[in-house]
């Protein structure tokens, strides 16, 4: 029996104080992430059941009860605490999929401050310009990421503490930096929790947009509502179920519904911190006998090329429900799932800024391969008309995707960029930026963005970000960064540059530009390609134009070009 009951039954007297019964919050309560993916959970009787089991790289297992992470987050807590940090500090985490990002992430919350996650594949520049944003206090990290935090402190003064998890012993400590041997510290079993309320802050979620630098998406500790709720419903988490989100919590994905949804509900659930490889996933769900599987598009699309045959080799029978997030999950993807795992992939569709799942296939609804499927309960989406914003009948005209705001995990702003918040908001709609259409049933189809956004595999990339890097590179004059068609990862990054006087086009020459911006960038970020053009198309006002790159790459006609230089 799944948890999700019928749609229309849920649609019918929705609210969402359905949610804050079960969680045993009222108006006005204080509310604290940390307390109730933990502290709560123990107080129900389930202080000895497995909240985590933690597979690395190198096969090292641990694993850890709730009673484990509760002791953990008041131990990180209390550590946090005497250095006297506290509520509304920014406080980073830049560290690999390992347990003390997951402890770390509570013991912030527990007092009160802002947890900052930060993908640790991040280079220096990626992460200075989201800490120097955030004006960051501390940041927790691993002693292999130490270089890049190295590079960029003297550059940072809000940054008091670097905390490194993993110190060896022997290696000198530079200034500002100290070790946390989370093993080692003596457990805190009393623990004052910070009073925090349903609208304190706590999360800081970076997100690209097209132009200007990364946006600090606000989300606040009422958050949890939503993210309890769609996890129940959605993700049809059940006490029995070993979960396994295979996002990293440097992503919204990986905190929303890697931490706190499941958490929030006491289910146990499984980390692989390793690289990925059809045998590696399919061996880790047959291991830790996995029922409930989270997971991305372009993960699922490499499985498909991996073949059939190597699923064979495995037993999945433990598989009960499967979701995917992140960018179009194609028709073929969740036949193919259907076939193969005698399950399909169910799309859900939401962003950084909605902090939990907005539209679904929703478990017992009938699904349509390649559709998102429909709003969540006590959710308001539709497709506006581009001009007017006004919302489009059901009849399949492409329009913005929008939804009515006031859920609770709705973000509560751009951190200090308040203007690019308001222009989110258009006639009482939230606008996300992508495009879709609805059919007669009222199912969403995906389009595409409404903006030159980048997704690749999955992740949100800016192309500003790439082409601010491109430029620093003393032979590079001009950059467009666009997206380039992909088998697998559906979009990649494609670069046009055009070079300073004096600098010939050359193959050596484009490996040591991407050299250059593979220190600065992510591994994600950076450019599958770079093309060298004697100019690059603008707008008679000098802007570059993107959209001519993109169309000549995705074979489409180009469009609307009146407003071109040289036309
Ligand atoms: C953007 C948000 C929230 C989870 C991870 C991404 C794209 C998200 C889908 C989907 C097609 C999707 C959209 C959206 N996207 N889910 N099911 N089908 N596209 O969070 O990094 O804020 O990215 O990802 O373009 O706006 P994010």
């Amino acid at each position: 029996m799944s948890n999700a009951g019928s749609y229309e039954e849920r649609l019918k007297d929705f609210d969402w104080s359905i949610a804050e019964n079960e969680l045993g919050y009222h108006k006005g309560d204080l509310i604290n992430i940390g307390w109730y993916c933990s502290d709560r959970i123990c107080l129900k009787g389930k202080a000895d059941k497995m909240a985590l089991y933690y597979e690395g790289y190198d096969g090292i297992e641990k694993k850890y009860t709730f009673n484990d992470i509760r002791l953990a987050g008041n131990t990180i807590g209390t550590f946090l605490r005497n250095l006297g940090l506290q509520n509304e500090d920014r406080i980073c985490l830049f560290m690999d999929r390992i347990p003390e990002l997951y402890l770390s992430f509570l013991g912030i919350l527990k007092i009160g401050a802002i947890v900052q996650p930060l993908f640790s594949a991040f280079g220096d520049e990626s992460l200075f310009v989201r800490l120097e944003d955030a004006q960051t206090r501390a940041i927790i990290t691993q002693r292999k990421h130490l270089p890049k935090v190295r590079k960029i402190i003297d550059k940072l003064p809000f940054l008091e503490f670097v905390i490194i998890v993993d110190n060896d012993q022997k290696k000198t400590l530079e200034k500002k930096e100290l070790p946390f041997d989370l093993e080692s510290a003596s457990p805190v079993e009393n623990f004052e929790i910070f009073p925090s309320v349903a609208e304190t802050p706590s999360l800081l979620h970076y997100t690209s947009g097209t132009t200007g630098q990364p946006k600090g998406v606000q989300h606040v500790h009422y958050s949890i509502v939503s993210q309890y709720l769609t996890t129940k419903w959605i993700l049809d988490l059940q006490d029995d179920d070993i979960y396994w989100c295979t996002a990293d919590p440097g992503w919204v994905t990986g905190t929303s519904y890697g931490i706190i949804g499941p958490w929030s509900m006491g289910i146990t659930q499984c980390v692989l911190d390793a690289g990925f490889s059809a045998q590696t996933w399919y061996k880790f769900i047959e291991k830790y006998k996995i029922s409930m599987w989270y997971s991305a598009p372009t993960a699922i699309r490499s499985l498909m090329k991996a073949g059939e045959d190597i699923v064979k080799d495995f037993n999945l029978t433990s598989l009960r429900h499967l979701a995917s997030v992140g960018e179009p999950l194609n028709s073929e993807a969740v036949i193919w799932s259907e076939k193969v795992f005698g399950k399909p992939f169910h799309d859900t569709f939401w962003q950084t800024e909605t902090g939990s799942i907005m539209i679904s296939n929703f478990p017992g609804m009938k699904i349509k391969p390649g559709s998102m499927g429909k709003p969540f309960p006590g959710i308001t989406g539709a497709v506006l008309e581009p001009k007017t914003f006004t919302p489009i009948p059901d009849n399949g005209k492409i329009g913005l995707i929008a939804f009515k705001p006031g859920w609770p995990a709705m973000m509560r702003g751009y951190w200090k960029k308040e203007e690019k918040y308001r222009e989110k908001f258009v006639n009482g709609w939230y606008l996300t930026g992508d495009r879709a259409t609805i059919d007669k049933e009222g199912y969403f189809w995906f389009i595409g963005r409404d903006d030159d956004v980048i997704n690749t595999g999955g992740h949100l990339v800016s192309p500003f970000e790439v082409e601010s890097a491109l430029l620093e590179h003393p032979a590079v004059a001009e950059s467009a960064v666009v997206a380039k068609p992909d088998e697998i990862m559906m979009e990649v990054v494609k670069a046009f540059i055009t070079l300073k006087p004096g600098f010939e086009s050359h193959p050596d020459l484009e490996l040591e530009i991407m050299n250059f911006i593979r220190k600065k960038l992510s591994s994600m970020a950076m450019p599958q390609e770079i093309e060298y053009m004697d100019k690059l198309p603008k707008t008679r006002s000098g802007k570059i134009m993107r959209r001519v790159l993109h169309a000549k790459e995705w074979g489409e006609e180009i469009g609307d070009i009146s407003t071109l230089e040289d036309d």
